[in-house]
């Protein structure tokens, strides 16, 4: 569990690519899954030969699998999905071995308060490599921009943007960039 209390997630991940609609037409959701480490992959944003750290990664591995197939080393910690020895594990390698990239896909927007996502943030920023970044991928759900608890999940409904100053508070203002056709926000050590 992390240290701040948040709503728990307790509900199953997205194997694979999930879909979204989208004015009638099924699209690829870019913000979890496989759908998230495949634009993060075209945007450049992941490289070969770097280590990555999928913070609420989920409970499976087929993300992982998938960026080795890109030459990328990718460890997952998930409060809610992994077993508690794994995530020490992870956290305690890191730790001693810095990641040159974080990603949190989906998470900012499940998280239901401040300081759970402050600490969230926190962790991205403390297992950067000086000059790594931190990639938020988030959910904007029916956009409403009002919570919704449910009994496996909370959703934010809001978009990237709104995530932006929680981010900058702790990667500094000048080292945070949005590209919100991409539902994403770019944080720098
Ligand atoms: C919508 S799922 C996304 C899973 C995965 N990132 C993906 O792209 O498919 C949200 C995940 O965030 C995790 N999570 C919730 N609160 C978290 C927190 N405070 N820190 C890290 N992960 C968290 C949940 O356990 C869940 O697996």
């Amino acid at each position: 569990m992390p240290g701040v209390s948040q709503y728990s997630w307790n509900t199953t991940n997205v194997q694979g690519f999930s879909q979204i609609e989208v004015n009638g037409q099924k699209q690829v959701d870019t913000t979890e899954g496989l759908g998230a480490f495949k634009d993060l992959l075209e945007l450049g944003l992941l490289k070969p030969y770097t280590k990555n750290l999928d913070i609420g990664g989920g409970e499976f591995d087929d993300g992982t699998r998938y960026l080795a197939d890109h030459f990328i080393e990718n460890a997952v910690y998930d409060p809610y999905m992994r077993p508690v020895y794994q995530n020490e594990q992870v956290l305690a390698e890191v730790e001693s071995s810095p990641v040159d990239t974080v990603t949190s896909n989906s998470v900012l927007n499940v998280i239901d308060n401040l300081e759970a996502r402050k600490e969230h943030i926190l962790l991205a920023y403390s297992v950067l490599n000086p000059g790594g970044q931190a990639l938020f991928k988030v959910w904007a759900g029916n956009e409403t921009g009002q919570g919704s608890y449910t009994d496996g999940c909370f959703q934010s409904n809001q978009p990237a943007e709104n995530y932006m100053g929680e981010v900058a508070e702790i990667f500094g203002l000048d080292n945070v960039e949005l590209l919100a056709d991409h539902k994403l926000v770019i944080a720098k050590k």
